[in-house]
């Protein structure tokens, strides 16, 4: 598993806890017995090791789903996406279906996506995992000529995770052999019961006139109806929100 910086652990480890001063263990005195128990800080240090472990990347940390403003009056996609999400953190573990975000760019998808991923680990310390599909593509492509870590060490956190968020479905092109690829994983995470969260700037509703495509012309139709059966559909039709921050800072 990628691991990545993450200043929070690299704190917890300067600063020893003022507790158990960094052992992890407290001693107490009970009924005239001294006992040792784990200390408070062990759970919170776990949550941080999850957090990182999930490789969430640093753009996206700060995601929370308190954090997702309603700022769009005449989208109620927005609140829809919103409610949606936070059902699904609260059903967790009856959960039997992941959720697919579907938008355009800057709506929100990676945002709620990973502010579902976050929460979880932080309510329920659950092992998720976090990756971006150009970026697995690439990497499952380098694993081809030996130029990187090998196809079963790419995919072990992939297939294994609680909980996987897979983002920007359908951005990168990938060989016919990625794409079995992303078969096999779909295929097995749904086999096995776990969920994943997608997002994708792509629909089912492409015109060809204009030469758009469509998610299934990008993942093949197999892949596409995996996802049906895998994930409940969540649409973001609304506008852009880096734009609407850069409208109103002008
Ligand atoms: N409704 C919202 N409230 C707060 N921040 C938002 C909202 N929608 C998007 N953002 C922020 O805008 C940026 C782009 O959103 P993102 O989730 O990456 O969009 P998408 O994945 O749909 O392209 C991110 O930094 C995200 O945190
Ligand atoms: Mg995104
Ligand atoms: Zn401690």
């Amino acid at each position: 598993m990628v691991a990545r910086y993450n200043p929070a652990v690299r704190r917890s480890v300067e600063t020893p806890c003022e507790w158990c001063d960094g052992t992890g263990w407290v001693v107490e005195t009970k009924e005239g017995r001294q006992v040792c128990r784990s200390c408070q800080c062990q759970a919170a240090r776990r949550v941080e090791l999850l957090l990182l472990e999930a490789a969430i990347p640093e753009r996206f940390r700060h995601c929370t789903l308190e954090g997702f403003k309603l700022w769009n009056p005449n989208d109620p996609t927005l609140a829809q996406a919103k409610r949606r999400t936070q059902e699904f953190v609260d059903a967790w573990p009856l959960v039997h279906k992941g959720l697919l975000f579907m938008g355009r760019c800057g709506t929100g998808k990676t945002h709620l996506a990973v502010a579902a991923l976050s929460e979880l680990i932080r309510r329920h310390r659950i092992r998720g995992y976090y990756v971006n599909f150009s970026e697995l593509v690439v990497q499952l492509q380098m694993s081809m000529d030996g130029s990187g870590p090998s196809r079963g060490e790419i995919l072990e956190p992939v297939l294994s995770a609680q909980l996987l968020v897979l983002d920007e479905l359908g951005a990168a092109r990938p060989t016919a052999w990625v794409m079995d690829t992303l078969y096999y994983v779909l295929n097995s995470r749904y086999m096995h019961k776990r969920v994943t969260l997608c997002t994708t700037n792509y629909t089912d509703l492409a015109n060809r006139e204009l030469g758009e495509e469509s998610l299934a012309d990008r993942l093949s139709v197999p892949v596409r109806s995996r996802l049906y059966e895998m994930c409940e559909e969540v649409r973001l039709y609304g506008e852009d929100y880096r734009e609407h921050m850069a409208r109103r800072r002008r």
